[in-house]
């Protein structure tokens, strides 16, 4: 088995998988279904409404704060969500060791962690790096939803976006203070930051 995967299972959680399965994070699914994945889903208040409108597409949320990923699992169970799994686990390692290329129907990051401080800037999230690998793991017409309150870190990804390079896209689209996908409704940061009358950037890049 996967190292990876191997961690994944070993962590006490909602989502223990069988020891002996053999496959990656599509494989999991009874049902074989178009896939996205939320990377820092904390509580899935944005994946248990989609997962919930959408029966017919799989979904996964990341998080590496257990106490988030149980509470969205708890939700979850509650609704009955068989299409909704939520995994503890460093995203990157999952993102990097378990997703098959050309696997991902949408990849949803809201409000990735911004790491204010300079010297921190390097535990950043998206990165040329990581820009990369998610439009590998995308199918071809994939998507890629971003959004972020802070003005420093869209410039950072933007340019994170230049240096790993314009083909892994074939459209790009910002905006401002409007949400691309599912306009009506909103993450739990977004509707904190819509309380305070942040401003609020989206990206939506399409490979
Ligand atoms: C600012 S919160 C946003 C939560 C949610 N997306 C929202 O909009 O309400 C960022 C979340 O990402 C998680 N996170 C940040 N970096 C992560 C990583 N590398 N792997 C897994 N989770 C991560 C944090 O634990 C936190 O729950």
């Amino acid at each position: 088995m996967h190292r990876e995967l191997q961690k994944i299972i070993e962590t006490p959680g909602p989502n223990r998988l069988d020891r002996t399965f053999p496959g990656t994070l599509t494989d999991i699914f009874p049902r074989k279904q178009p896939l996205e994945i939320e990377i820092g889903s904390g509580k899935a208040k944005f994946l248990l409404h989609r997962a919930e409108l959408l029966p017919e597409r799989n979904f996964v949320g990341i998080d590496y704060i257990w106490k988030y990923i149980k509470i969205g699992w708890q939700r979850a169970q509650k609704r009955g969500l068989g299409n909704l799994l939520l995994f503890k686990a460093e995203a990157t390692e999952i993102v990097g060791h378990l997703i098959p290329d050309e696997s991902v129907s949408v990849f949803h990051i809201y409000f990735p962690d911004p790491w204010h401080k300079r010297k921190h800037h390097k535990r950043r999230l998206l990165t040329a790096e990581f820009f990369k690998l998610l439009s590998q793991r995308l199918i071809p017409g994939g998507l890629l939803e971003i959004s972020t309150d802070n003005f420093e870190y869209l410039i950072a990804l933007k340019s994170a976006l230049v240096e790993a390079g314009d083909d892994l896209w074939s459209r790009k689209l910002e905006t401002k203070n409007r949400r691309i996908m599912n306009p009506e409704f909103a993450t739990n940061f977004e509707m904190k930051y819509q309380v305070e009358g942040r401003d609020l950037y989206y990206l939506e890049l399409q490979k």
